[in-house]
């Protein structure tokens, strides 16, 4: 059986591809999340679902995600999903509080990296695949988005140059722009505006599971789920 280990599995778009891949039975999930009341209700997905609370900037709680990866004896799928928006309202650059940045940066590149590199002996085992989830914030200047954008730059990166350093060893790198999504994280990017407009996580799933799934395999790289849906139909 796959096990797939999604970040941010309690809520959002985590919460949506954990819920398909769930449905599915054919997967065994280990997801995460800070809080409890979400991420217990993400435990009654399906009896292949199992939940470890805490903070991927933690370092003992990465390790423990791994030790039950390890239970499972593979990880053929991570999903680095779970992300820091920064403070909202989005505050412009040249007033941008450091250690928030600095926290926006620890959640969104070093934590994402940090259980890369502790899942890659399974990963290369399965000859896995690493989804980092990212944004058109990383190659548009948006104002305001400069802080959370260039996290998600700097992700992008990383896995382009992982994916480089993995060549030949069976692991994918993709990075996945969803696009817009009506979650709690869009709202605090937008916050008091309706954004009932924006799409339900659970549309760009579909697009995803293409790109994980699709024979042959894609080649690592960055994809937007826009550019996927006509093939996930
Ligand atoms: N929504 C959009 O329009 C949009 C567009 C492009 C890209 N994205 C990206 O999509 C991903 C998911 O975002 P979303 O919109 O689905 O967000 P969301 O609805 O706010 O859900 C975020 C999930 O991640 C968890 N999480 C957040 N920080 C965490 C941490 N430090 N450690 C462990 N879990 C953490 C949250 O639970 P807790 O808070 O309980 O920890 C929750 O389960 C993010 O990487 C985001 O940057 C979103």
């Amino acid at each position: 059986m796959p096990v797939a280990l999604i970040t941010g599995g309690s809520a959002g778009l985590g919460l949506a591809l954990a819920t398909a891949l769930a449905g599915r039975d054919d997967w065994d999930l280990l997801l995460d999340a800070r809080g409890r009341p979400a991420l217990d209700a993400a435990a009654r997905l399906g009896p292949r679902v199992v939940t470890v609370p805490g903070d991927v900037t933690d370092e003992a709680h990465r390790a423990e995600l791994l030790e039950h990866a390890k239970g499972f004896g593979r990880i053929d799928l991570l999903v680095n999903n779970a992300g820091a928006l920064g403070p909202s309202p989005l505050p412009r650059l040249s007033e941008y509080p450091l250690p928030e940045l600095e926290s926006v940066l620890r959640t969104n590149v070093i934590a994402p990296l940090a259980l890369i590199q502790l899942a890659l002996p399974l990963l290369t085992r399965t000859g896995g695949t690493i989804v980092n989830i990212t944004s058109d914030a990383a190659v548009e200047p948006y104002p305001g988005w400069g802080g959370y954008g260039a996290s998600k730059a700097a992700l992008d990166q990383a896995g382009a140059v992982l994916a480089a350093e993995l060549e030949g060893t069976g692991v994918r790198v993709y990075g996945f722009d969803p696009g817009d999504l009506r979650t709690a994280m869009h709202q605090n990017a937008f916050p008091g505006e309706d954004i009932s407009d924006r799409p339900e996580p659970a549309t760009a799933v579909p697009a995803l599971l293409h790109l994980v799934e699709s024979t042959p395999r894609a080649p690592s790289g960055r994809y937007r789920a826009a550019d996927l849906t006509a093939g996930a139909r």
